[in-house]
């Protein structure tokens, strides 16, 4: 199975560069401290970061207490920039497809996912290479774009009124799973949709225990600060999930 590598493709890696060095960005206000209140307690713990794009979560992660973090990620690209911004001793950077973690023979306390798992076709696969690749006892803390985004077909995300007010979420096609190619910043982007049963169905049937859920909204300061993020009034963008082994 080939993976889309698509923030090797250097026109939508400077578009996601801007996005991301916005301050206000969503992921920075919404999905980043999201992540960080799923953390366990990660002092002495070894840490793997599936898709960790700039690395800045591994950092994160070393100064929580961690004692080591592995970060991989597909694209060699967002490696280059977490290997010049975010280097620290007691960091790994790897250039592998976490569709291939299984080659990995160490094991870890505590893997985590940051909006990268809707990139991969074989959910149940990850999902057990990862419980696989997990001491006992150990978690598994992920986000996704949340399934009411991922569901989508069309790129006709809203209904709304004369004033450009959003009305409603054109929520469609929510049952039928699978592969979706969006237009976000460039054309064809290789994503996947999957229900919140299959979803949790997965992972519990993989052995996992569930712990927490999050469905992330920016505060009511920010949301009138910005007001484009009043569109969390009608959907989240995030799914974060907790899982124990
Ligand atoms: C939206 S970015 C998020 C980056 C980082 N986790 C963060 O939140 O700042 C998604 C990342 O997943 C990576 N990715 C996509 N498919 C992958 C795969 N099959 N294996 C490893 N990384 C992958 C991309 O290259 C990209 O760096």
């Amino acid at each position: 199975m080939s993976e889309q590598n698509i923030f090797d493709n250097q026109e939508f890696f400077d578009y996601y560069r801007a996005l991301r060095n916005n301050p206000m960005s969503a992921n920075n206000v919404v999905e980043k401290p999201a992540l960080f209140s799923l953390a366990p307690d990660l002092k002495g713990k070894t840490v793997l970061d599936l898709g960790c794009g700039y690395g800045e979560h591994c950092v994160g992660f070393l100064n929580l207490g961690a004692a080591k973090v592995v970060g991989i990620d597909i694209s060699e690209k967002m490696l280059e920039v977490a290997k010049n911004e975010n280097s620290a001793p007691g960091i790994e950077y790897l250039n592998i497809s976490m569709t291939d973690i299984s080659e990995i023979t160490e094991k870890f306390d505590v893997v985590f996912s940051s909006l990268a798992v809707h990139y991969i076709e074989d959910f149940d696969k990850l999902v057990k290479d990862v419980c696989n690749i997990l001491n006992d006892g150990g978690y598994f803390v992920f986000s996704q774009e949340h399934s009411l985004t991922t569901a989508l077909t069309t790129e006709d995300y809203w209904t709304k009124d004369a004033d450009d007010e959003i009305l409603h979420y054109n929520l469609t096609t929510y049952t039928q799973e699978g592969e979706r190619k969006v237009s976000w910043f460039v054309n064809g982007i290789v994503k996947y949709h999957r229900t919140f049963s299959t979803i949790i169905n997965t992972l519990t049937g993989a052995g996992f225990k569930l712990e927490q859920m999050l469905e992330p909204v920016p505060s009511e300061d920010i949301m009138n600060q910005i007001p484009n993020y009043k569109r969390y009034i009608h959907k989240p963008d995030f799914l974060f999930v907790k899982v124990r082994k």
